[in-house]
């Protein structure tokens, strides 16, 4: 059975035993819960894919507990201080040259010669990676293509049974994935919208990034119909028709609102949760507008792979 452990001294000691031992722990980020395992076992790395469900080795991220130790991993270079200064602890993964001598398994990073790492600012993330004392990789904490965790409880309505435990710590802050930057290539590109504004990543670089058409994701992996409720999904809808549930945004009012007062922050806080409500209900599923910008753009990512056909 999964274990549900406090975010107390004695549950983090119970959490980083457990990924010692090679078990997988899922954990809360400041974005979503992770599956967590030590990222230097391999037979644990796979334990992840299988509890997932997820079809083919697509890389994970690497987590740690301080942005120094990035360092003893992956090429370091001076745009990934400009952004690791700014933005780590917090929700901004970085794809860098892996380093000889890494130790990661390759099933992190599945067999690229870079990997992905995020320093999380999660008090019981940090809490977790230090007691353990190495990376740790964490997909979100869901069966693939299904809607990512926001809390213990989506956590376990998906992969009860098939993790060791999961460390609680209420609902996540930002709600929505990190922000992926690929810095391997020689122009910073957006590989994934997140929980990090791509405009705050721009003031900070000074430059624009590349990205691909529109927020289009282009991390290998990603898959067009994604964080799917079992419902079909109609976007930019005003009002309800037939059956449907309308998600309201703003003006836009609907049985369900991802945020009344139109609130981009609030409004990714919440995306995931309104999403496993919807799944319940079992009902067409039709969301308001969001504008196309901030974190705006991460969550009309996330819908319209919630919309796509499957
Ligand atoms: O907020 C998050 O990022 C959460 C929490 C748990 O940290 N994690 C997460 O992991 O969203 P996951 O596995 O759902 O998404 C990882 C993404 C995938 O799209 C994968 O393709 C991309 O990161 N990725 C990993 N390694 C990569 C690499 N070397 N190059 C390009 N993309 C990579
Ligand atoms: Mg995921």
């Amino acid at each position: 059975d999964t274990e549900i452990l406090q975010h107390d001294g004695l549950g983090i000691a119970r959490a980083a035993d457990l990924l010692s031992a090679g078990r997988l722990v899922a954990f809360p980020t400041e974005t979503v819960y992770g599956l967590g395992a030590d990222a230097r076992n391999g037979d644990a790395v796979a334990a992840v894919y299988a509890a997932k469900g997820r079809p083919s080795f697509n890389p994970l991220i690497a987590h740690l507990a301080d942005p120094a130790q990035a360092r003893d991993y992956v090429e370091w270079s001076d745009r990934a201080e400009i952004l690791a200064s700014a933005f780590w602890p917090g929700p901004l993964t970085l794809v860098l040259p892996l380093k000889a001598g890494h130790g990661l398994s390759t099933l992190v990073t599945a067999g690229l010669d870079t990997v992905a790492l995020r320093v999380p600012a999660h008090p019981a993330a940090r809490a977790l990676l230090k007691a353990f004392g190495g990376p740790v990789a964490a997909p979100s904490a869901n069966p693939s293509g299904r809607i990512s965790p926001t809390t213990a409880g989506h956590v376990l309505s998906g992969l009860s049974g098939r993790i060791a435990a999961v460390l609680d710590d209420g609902p996540c802050a930002v709600g929505l994935e990190s922000t992926i930057i690929g810095l391997a290539s020689p122009v910073p590109t957006l590989l994934r919208a997140g929980g990090l504004p791509q405009e705050a990543l721009e003031a900070a670089l000074g430059a624009p990034l590349k990205t691909a058409a529109g927020s289009e994701v282009i991390a290998p992996g990603q898959l067009a119909s994604h964080y799917a409720p079992r419902a079909r999904v109609r976007l930019n809808a005003t009002t309800a028709e037939g059956d449907e549930v309308l998600l309201g945004f703003g003006g836009i009012t609907g049985a369900l609102t991802l945020s009344a007062t139109g609130d981009l922050v609030e409004a990714a806080s919440r995306l995931f949760d309104r999403l496993h409500q919807l799944d319940a209900m079992d009902r067409p599923i039709a969301v308001a507008p969001v504008p196309e910008v901030g974190l705006g753009r991460a969550i009309n990512d996330r819908l319209r792979r919630a919309a796509a056909p499957r």
